[in-house]
């Protein structure tokens, strides 16, 4: 035996669990084909780590079964990685909804996580790729870049498809049809959405252009910023909302979410009504996208000029926008992939593969994603310790 315990990824889920494991005494090989562990926290939130969320919540994740997550989210919790960070001393701040982030940089959590796991023993070795597994005697035979492997646990840790020029394979999936597990379909998710170029031509103007918007597709609905590009749209709100977003939906977009453009405008139309319509809209929403509002509602004049009715018309093109996408960025751009191992095939508290004893998933290969705002961080971490206590 090379070790008792193989983990194929050195990421944030594959690192929690040879932690967890290698304190339990157990010996623990990490392997990795990038150059460097962790290289999806070293770039994460913008390179400050949007490590875990204050609020964390069952319905801030998906899944086919929603419920599977709670298990290990509720024994290793937020409170329990904060701790973690405390005690390396690391600083870190709340942005905005809950969301922690290092105050210095992302590459603080991992030195924290190498220094744990060269405390806890583990033996990490990177540049080395997994090209194939197969079940030996009790344990697993693993085919490696740099020669034959044994273990008796092999935990795949090697993320989703997200992101392929940073090492994202589909082999946790290959792995997982290997063993008779199913594959939950994935996409990409917390990603831009696309416009065709009918659509682009009417949005490029606002290309750099950012609104606090609310954008809803089917019962989901997000207030965040919004950002128009020059593909689409991106922007908290759109990357939230791209993991509910199927092709054909429409999405409705209030274009200004904390305003109601009608009764600014009836406000400002008393004091400033020799202001021109467009002006008057461009004090409450981006003057590019009042140009173009103004161009569609077809209204010319001053304030003054409108009543009610064109002001309530104006605010409705403004607040009920209605578009939709053909498509997204794609894998290349998306923070994650949906879908994923299957859960009815796992066990929630150990992460075993019911049908095959000592093969275990953690982290995003596994059918749970989170929202934006570190609901992804800490799946991985509370999936990889939960496998971390039982491998
Ligand atoms: P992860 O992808 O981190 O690790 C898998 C590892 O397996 C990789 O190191 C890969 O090289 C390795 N591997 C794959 N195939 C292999 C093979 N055949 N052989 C050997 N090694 C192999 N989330 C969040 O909560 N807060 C945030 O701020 C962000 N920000 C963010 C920004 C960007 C740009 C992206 C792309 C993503 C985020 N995320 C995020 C999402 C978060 O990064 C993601 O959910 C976790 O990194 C998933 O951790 P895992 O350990 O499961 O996979």
């Amino acid at each position: 035996m090379d070790a008792q315990v193989v983990i194929i990824g050195a990421g944030a889920a594959g690192m929690m669990c040879a932690i967890e494991a290698g304190q339990r005494g157990r010996s623990v090989l990490l392997l990795d084909h990038a150059k460097a562990a962790g290289e999806k926290i070293r770039i994460s939130g913008g390179g400050r780590c949007n490590f875990t969320n204050l609020d964390i919540q069952p319905d801030r994740f998906l899944s086919r079964n929603p419920r599977f997550a709670l298990s290990a989210l509720k024994r290793y919790t937020q409170w329990d990685f904060i701790a973690m960070v405390d005690a390396a001393g690391i600083p870190w701040h709340e942005k905005t909804l809950g969301q922690l982030f290092c105050d210095r940089s992302a590459k603080d959590i991992i030195a924290m996580l190498l220094d744990h796991m060269e405390k806890a023993g583990v033996c990490v070795k990177l540049g080395v790729s997994v090209t194939s597994v197969a079940r030996k005697h009790e344990g697993f035979k693993i085919e490696t870049s740099s020669g034959p492997l044994q273990c008796e646990s092999l935990v795949i840790a090697s993320g989703g498809k997200s992101i392929p020029k940073m090492g994202a394979s589909g082999f946790g999936y290959r792995v997982a049809e290997q063993y008779g597990l199913s594959i939950v379909e994935t996409r990409p998710a917390l990603v831009p959405l696309t416009f065709a170029e009918q659509e682009l031509e009417q949005t490029r103007p606002l290309t750099g252009t950012s609104v606090q918007a609310n954008v809803s597709c089917g019962a989901a609905n997000f207030s965040e910023g919004l950002l128009f590009t020059h593909r689409g749209l991106s922007g908290p709100s759109i990357l939230q909302i791209s993991s509910y977003w199927r092709e054909g939906d429409t999405l409705n977009v209030n274009l200004a979410a904390p305003a109601n453009v009608a009764e600014e405008l009836k406000a400002m139309r008393s004091e400033s009504g020799r202001v021109s319509i467009k002006n008057a809209l461009a004090r409450v929403i981006p003057e590019k996208l009042a140009t173009i509002v103004i161009a569609e509602t077809g209204l010319t004049g001053n304030l003054a000029d409108q009543n009610n009715a064109a002001l309530e018309v104006l605010a409705q093109r403004v607040h009920r926008w209605q578009i939709k996408p053909v498509g997204s960025e794609g894998y290349r751009t998306a923070e994650v992939t949906l879908g994923g191992v299957d859960t009815d095939a796992l066990d929630a508290k150990t992460m075993q593969a019911k049908d095959a004893p000592g093969l275990y998933f953690i982290g995003e290969v596994v059918d749970v994603t989170g929202w934006l705002g570190g609901y992804n961080f800490q799946w991985a971490w509370s999936s990889g310790w939960a496998a971390g206590q039982a491998v």
